[in-house]
């Protein structure tokens, strides 16, 4: 078994993370992930609600017995406030504040007694997250699906552990027991895994979604805004989001446009406009299987490597 200070504290027998993804990772995945000895965590959108926070959090308990995660998007939280209420309400094993600075909601967090985990894109968000009072960063490289920032995982991982005390887990571009035998090697407690997920029974979304992504290659992902243009989500402009390429990131990406004539032209219901948010780990998601079996497997191949060069 591959022990770290994340299976410890978090009482998992692997040491890998189900990311938070917005519209990708609900409470049956989330449930799958804890169930396979890792924590899965659901993605709390700002699109999401409190009630979708309280429903999905009854399902991923009641699959993963009793183990799950909530992912916030900080950045949204002045807006909805509620939403930090409703994820404490729901006592997870952990809450993530990603994308923007985590003070007071850290706070807030803690005092309730929850671990906190916070998604950084540099030394300086890791700063902050520090700062604010948050348990175990993890340092998300460029190459993830979702929004993600500009450094790529193995650069920043290096410079965030060599830079702090706290525990440190990796995301971006972790799809396969090589993967998380690396950032272990590093010195990560554990990896977030994201992509490697989508193609799963368990994830939600499109139709299109598994189809588009197990046809995709590594080269086929953009770091666009698009999506959010189209789909009005005012992120803060320096966190874009990695999807796969299609014709419409083929249309807006490089051309842009004002916001209102890119979201006139989006139609999420259309397999070669619509958005499917993945990383550069596509082209290492060639099948469609149980989220549960890609956990045991990328776990059971790292502890494999790793005792091969122990
Ligand atoms: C479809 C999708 C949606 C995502 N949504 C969120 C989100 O709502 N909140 C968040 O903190 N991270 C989000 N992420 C980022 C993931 O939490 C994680 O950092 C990423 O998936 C890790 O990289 P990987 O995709 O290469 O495994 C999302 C990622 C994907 C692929």
């Amino acid at each position: 078994m591959l022990e770290t200070w994340l299976t410890r504290e978090l009482g998992l027998t692997v040491p890998i993370i189900g990311a938070p993804m917005g519209g990708r990772a609900g409470g049956v995945l989330a449930g799958a992930v804890s169930a396979a000895g890792g924590l899965g965590m659901l993605g709390a959108a700002r699109y999401t609600t409190p009630e979708w926070i309280a429903a999905e959090s009854a399902v991923a308990r009641e699959a993963g017995g009793g183990r799950f995660g909530i992912g916030l998007q900080t950045w949204s939280l002045p807006e909805n406030p509620a939403m930090v209420d409703a994820a404490i309400d729901q006592r997870p094993t952990v809450i993530a504040l990603s994308f923007g600075d985590p003070d007071g909601y850290a706070q807030r967090i803690c005092e309730a007694g929850i671990p906190t985990m916070s998604q950084v894109n540099s030394v300086q968000d890791m700063r902050l997250a520090e700062q604010a009072g948050i348990d175990v960063i993890v340092a998300q490289g460029t190459e993830a699906g979702g929004h993600t920032g500009h450094v790529a995982t193995l650069p920043l991982l290096q410079e965030i552990l060599d830079a702090t005390d706290l525990p440190v887990l990796a995301a971006g571009g972790i799809a396969t027991g090589r993967g998380l035998a690396a950032v272990l090697a590093a010195g990560a407690q554990g990896a977030l895994i994201g992509t490697a997920l989508l193609a799963s029974p368990e994830a939600v979304g499109p139709d299109y979604a598994v189809p588009r992504l197990l046809a995709a290659r590594s080269i086929d992902t953009v770091y666009t805004p698009v999506f959010d243009q189209a789909r009005h989500q005012p992120w803060p402009q320096r966190w874009f989001g990695r999807a796969l390429t299609n014709d419409f990131t083929a249309k807006f990406h490089d051309a842009g446009g004002d916001e209102d004539t890119i979201a006139a032209a989006y139609d999420g219901a259309d397999p070669d406009v619509g958005v499917v948010y993945a990383g550069q780990a596509a082209g290492l998601v060639n099948a469609e299987r149980p989220a549960g079996e890609i956990v045991a497997d990328i776990a059971a191949r790292a502890e494999e490597l790793l005792r091969r060069y122990a």
